[in-house]
């Protein structure tokens, strides 16, 4: 069996990130902020500059050479994006500014059609603020209800009582693939069987898997999955939100405006087909060049390879502070992916973060948008060290002895 450095040349990797190699008050930067936003390698910044040096121009519009290359492009950029994800069609990815725009399509266009008064929408304790208030702006607009499935101790969903809220009234689930707070990997397989097995529609948030693990959408058969480019090494500013053709030909524009029209007069306008309806507007195109770039850049290590060193990575890291006084682990779920979230005894998380912060280590502290989940564990607020597969074991080292001086500081 490979060691987890031998699962990826690591020291290799990062120096395609030309922002680790920085220090941060003299010390060498430690990145652990990975789940708030990633780093992206030279590939993608190079993609970006070659669409501003080279191809900047409008795209579905010009007959000119610029616009043509960068149409292709970035139509190629959505068939890479397909098959990273393994969609059946590439007209079944819509380009968004980011997973809560994926899922606020989704809730304001599929989700005005098919939720009325008194139906139901299922979420979870763990869902961060962007599965959560969109389908509470619909429940208001509608008078539906909006039901949340509770988890354990441990951070996992119970899934005896999921099947339970699937009722006669459910009209969407909306969940998480990877809790952003807790690292909790769902059995979202299953959640979609379940669904399915009483015709009830699913919508992933992926946002946090898409960096992790491979993710297939047919073996999944979920109907919408949504993801953030910024979190998987692509630009801040795109995303996509995959979605079954059967219900995007059906489902009512979400915004209005240019390239989402096949003809306009005042007294009627119709509508271009997929994935185009759902494209309002000149698009972030140099994003579309950097997503590209990005998912070839993954692809070229291998998401398998990724995800073994990572959860190497996250036990070691788990081992490494279990032995710190006063520190507890929030989110000990037995599938975890990149996120070692925790609490310091008598230390608000602020002031681990502010200390860390000091010694070059970035840290998320905060209720990480999920403040009804910090309700959940009757805490306001946790320390989150979140991983990428450019950490490493020397930097976990650095976070134990900065926690270290947290302690020697405050406690
Ligand atoms: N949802 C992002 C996070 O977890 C911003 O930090």
């Amino acid at each position: 069996m490979k060691t987890a450095r031998e699962v990826l040349d690591v020291p290799a990797l990062r120096k395609d990130f030309p922002i680790l190699s920085q220090k941060v008050y003299g010390k060498r930067l430690v990145y652990l902020d990975n789940a708030a936003t990633s780093q992206k390698p030279r590939p993608v910044i190079e993609a970006m500059e070659r669409f501003y040096t080279q191809d900047c121009s409008n795209i579905h519009r010009g007959v000119h050479a610029l616009s043509e290359r960068a149409t292709r492009a970035y139509e190629d950029a959505r068939i890479k994006v397909q098959q990273f994800v393994n969609a059946p069609e590439a007209r079944e990815i819509i380009f968004v500014r980011g997973t809560t725009e994926g899922i606020n399509l989704v809730a304001g266009s599929f989700g005005r059609e098919h939720v009325g008064a008194g139906d139901e929408i299922l979420i979870s304790e763990m869902e961060h603020h962007s599965n959560i208030v969109p389908w509470q702006i619909l429940c208001e607009e509608k008078g539906a209800r909006l039901r949340v499935a509770p988890i354990n101790d441990r951070g996992e969903l119970l899934m005896e009582e999921y099947e339970k809220l699937l009722g006669p009234r459910t009209r969407i689930v909306a969940v998480a693939h990877v809790s952003n707070a807790l690292g909790t990997v769902n059995p979202v397989r299953e959640i979609v069987a379940l669904a399915h097995s009483r015709n009830i529609p699913v919508l992933i948030d992926g946002a946090q898997a898409v960096p992790h693990r491979k993710v297939d959408v047919q073996d999944l058969d979920c109907d919408f999955f949504t993801f953030s480019g910024h979190k998987m090494f692509g630009p801040t500013g795109v995303g996509v939100l995959y979605g079954k053709a059967q219900h995007l030909e059906k489902m009512p524009p979400y915004q209005g405006g240019g390239d989402m029209i096949s003809s306009v007069t005042f007294e009627k306008t119709t509508y271009n087909k997929i994935p185009y309806k759902f494209e309002a507007g000149t698009p972030y195109i140099a994003g579309g060049y950097g997503l590209a770039a990005a998912i070839d850049y993954l692809d070229a290590i291998g998401m398998e390879a990724i995800g073994e060193y990572e959860h190497g990575l996250l036990e070691y890291a788990t081992r490494a502070v279990s032995g710190i006084p006063g520190l507890e682990i929030i989110g000990t779920a037995k599938e975890k992916a990149g996120v070692l979230s925790f609490t310091l005894d008598g230390i608000h998380p602020h002031d681990i973060g502010t200390i860390l912060d000091q010694e070059g280590i970035a840290i998320r502290t905060g209720h990480h948008c999920a403040q009804p989940l910090m309700d959940r564990f009757g805490i306001p607020a946790t320390a989150r060290a979140s991983l990428a597969f450019y950490n490493t074991k020397e930097e976990i080292d650095q976070l134990v002895l900065g926690l270290r001086k947290v302690i020697e500081v405050f406690g």
